[in-house]
């Protein structure tokens, strides 16, 4: 009995670790599979998307984040009506979702919904002439919702009568109100039955500013996703002359702040890492150190509940909100992909771009070398035109424009891979 102890202890407690540590020694990286456009795709996004499942598994993906799939007023999703109704969706139906989920499974990749929950398009007008009667999409009642579920203070739909909003208002559509427990209810089902009916494994939360991160903490604690992570779009500090500061602890301290509103158990787009590396790649390399020695961003802090990322269907593709300058993502990629954090990858630097071999090439070793989200970062230059830093004394990045780098990678480290004002070394 005393043996048969031991091993089930020690069978279970590397389960118990990853339960509570979700990320520990696990090297994570997300690929984003889609742009702005997708929708409209001849033949429809999920088919095409299937065709490229191999080459998306070869970049070194394990997860990967499809668009929203409900029923919405705007093509690319992002003003969802009927949540269960997935068969209407520009990118395709709900059949042919199930089959490119089924086909990411295949490779070993999970599969992130992309989740819009802070808002919600109404189907109907009520008696007064305003659209505030929700539907479902369910032969049944389940999210047919109406006026006491949209926030008393929503400014675009005044009619709601639900309790203030806990976040964000968001003037395009009613603002849902999330302190109805039968709001909590039904949107937790329904994200179940993403789970269970479709083949979903987590959730990427659209406008996370939107509702408190204590609403978020419901979500995350009734449906246990084995990934999330959460869109706060962050600002950034700037100098009275407009300058990017060089501290920018309040930003990322909001991105702590929603991380540990979830206890932990979620991560967050790492948006002051991506504000800082774009600025810090045009000559200003001094940028990617802060006053402890620690990367600046997210990551510098809670880098296992951080998810790094270049460009995005917002900042980047044809919207270019706030693009990555283009003649250097690549760096910007050399140093998230080496990097502690949970590196992403935007679809179209893969599939657009041509930047599948490089990218693929620094998620191949990252992977062998079990660089992981927690990983030691030790950074060993960081001029105006260097930037070098030891990831676990296994690797050793380097970006920017100087070319020699003197005696600073040690004679038992080899070159890996190397690019445009980018390298890569290895230890033998
Ligand atoms: C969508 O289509 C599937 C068949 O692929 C069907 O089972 C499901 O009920 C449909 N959903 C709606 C909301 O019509």
């Amino acid at each position: 009995m005393r043996n048969f102890h031991t091993h089930v202890l020690q069978a279970l407690v590397p389960l118990l670790l990853l339960s509570v540590f979700p990320h520990s020694g696990l090297g994570q990286i997300l690929f984003q599979g889609f742009n702005w456009e997708s929708w409209k795709q001849q033949g429809g996004w999920y088919n095409l998307l299937k065709t490229q499942v191999a080459d998306i598994a070869a970049s070194g993906a394990t997860h990967v984040w499809l668009p929203p799939a409900s029923h919405s007023v705007s093509e690319q999703g992002y003003l969802p009506g009927r949540l269960y109704d997935l068969n209407v969706s520009k990118y395709g139906d709900q059949a042919g979702l199930k089959s490119l989920i089924q086909a990411f499974h295949n490779q070993g990749i999970k599969c992130i919904a992309d989740i819009v929950i802070n808002h919600r398009t109404a189907e109907k007008q009520d008696s007064r002439g305003i659209y505030c009667i929700f539907e479902g999409g369910t032969p049944d009642t389940r999210l047919d919702w109406g006026p006491h579920m949209i926030c008393s203070d929503d400014t675009t739909y005044s009619d709601g009568t639900g309790n203030p909003d806990t976040g964000a208002g968001y003037p395009p559509a009613p603002d849902i109100d999330h302190l109805n427990p039968r709001v909590q209810q039904e949107l937790s089902d329904w994200l179940n039955w993403l789970k269970t009916d479709i083949g979903f494994d987590g959730w990427r939360f659209d406008f996370a500013k939107g509702y408190s991160a204590a609403m978020a903490k419901i979500y995350l604690e009734k449906t246990v996703p084995s990934f999330a992570v959460s869109e706060i779009w962050s600002s950034l500090a700037y100098d009275g002359d407009g300058k990017l500061s060089y501290n920018q602890d309040g930003n990322r301290q909001e991105l702590v702040n929603w991380v540990n509103g979830v206890g932990g158990k979620a991560t967050a787009f790492d948006f002051t890492t991506k504000g800082i590396l774009q600025a810090a790649v045009q000559g200003e390399l001094w940028r990617l150190i802060d006053v402890n020695g620690k990367a600046p961003g997210l990551i510098g802090w809670l880098p296992g509940n951080a998810v790094t990322f270049v460009d995005n269907h917002d900042t980047g593709s044809t919207q270019k909100l706030w693009p990555f300058p283009s003649d250097k993502v690549m760096q910007g990629y050399a140093y998230i992909v080496t990097h502690p954090g949970i590196p992403s990858i935007f679809y179209d630097h893969i599939f657009l771009w041509g930047l599948k071999d490089e990218i693929s090439k620094l998620a191949a070793i990252r992977t062998r070398n079990g660089i992981n989200p927690s990983s030691n970062l030790r950074i060993i230059a960081h001029d105006s035109d260097l930037y070098m830093a030891a990831i676990d004394e296994k690797i050793i990045a380097k970006i920017g424009s100087r070319y020699d780098v003197g005696n600073l990678v040690p004679s038992n480290f080899k070159l890996a891979t190397s690019g445009n004002n980018y390298a890569v070394w290895e230890k033998m």
